[in-house]
């Protein structure tokens, strides 16, 4: 195996770190959306990022990177939910106009990934994947638009 070049290592330590963040952002917003329906949604994004970096483990642990410490990083997710918008319409808003852009970032890093890590790297694009097919079905008021969440959550990555 040779390894991979800078660019790519460091953004997929970035990428994993973020997701361990994003699982303490939607734990602290369950937390602050108290109501039912909110919380379970919120839960739920919370897992799929748990999900997504449980799939991308095996990549960190491959190439020794060391991810900052997980006190951190839950941390700095619950900052980012006390900042958050203090609306569920405006956290949708938010989500919808953020989203587009976090699977173009995990598109461009698949695309510079070596070949051995093609099917981690493209479950984590699925993660992100599920998350705008959640939006777009919240979006349309679907009751339960959290479908395409719990069907990432049952998936794993395709054997390499
Ligand atoms: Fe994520």
């Amino acid at each position: 195996m040779t390894r991979p070049d800078q660019t790519y290592l460091d953004t997929l330590l970035l990428y994993y770190e973020e997701e361990i963040e994003g699982e303490a952002y939607f734990a602290e917003l369950a937390r602050i959306f108290s109501a039912p329906e909110q919380s379970k949604r919120l839960t739920l994004l919370a897992e799929v990022e748990r999900h997504a970096a449980q799939g991308v483990a095996p990549l960190i642990a491959r190439y020794g990177l060391t991810p900052r410490s997980d006190a951190i990083l839950t941390q700095s997710g619950h900052g980012q939910a006390q900042r958050a918008p203090a609306t569920w319409a405006s956290l949708l808003d938010e989500m919808n106009r953020t989203y587009p852009g976090y699977l173009a970032a995990f598109e461009a890093l698949e695309a510079i990934g070596p070949a051995e890590d093609q099917a981690r790297l493209r479950f984590l694009t699925q993660h992100e994947v599920a998350a705008l097919d959640y939006l777009a079905l919240e979006n349309e008021g679907v009751a339960d638009s959290y479908a395409p969440l719990e069907r990432y959550l049952a998936s794993a990555p395709a054997p390499a």
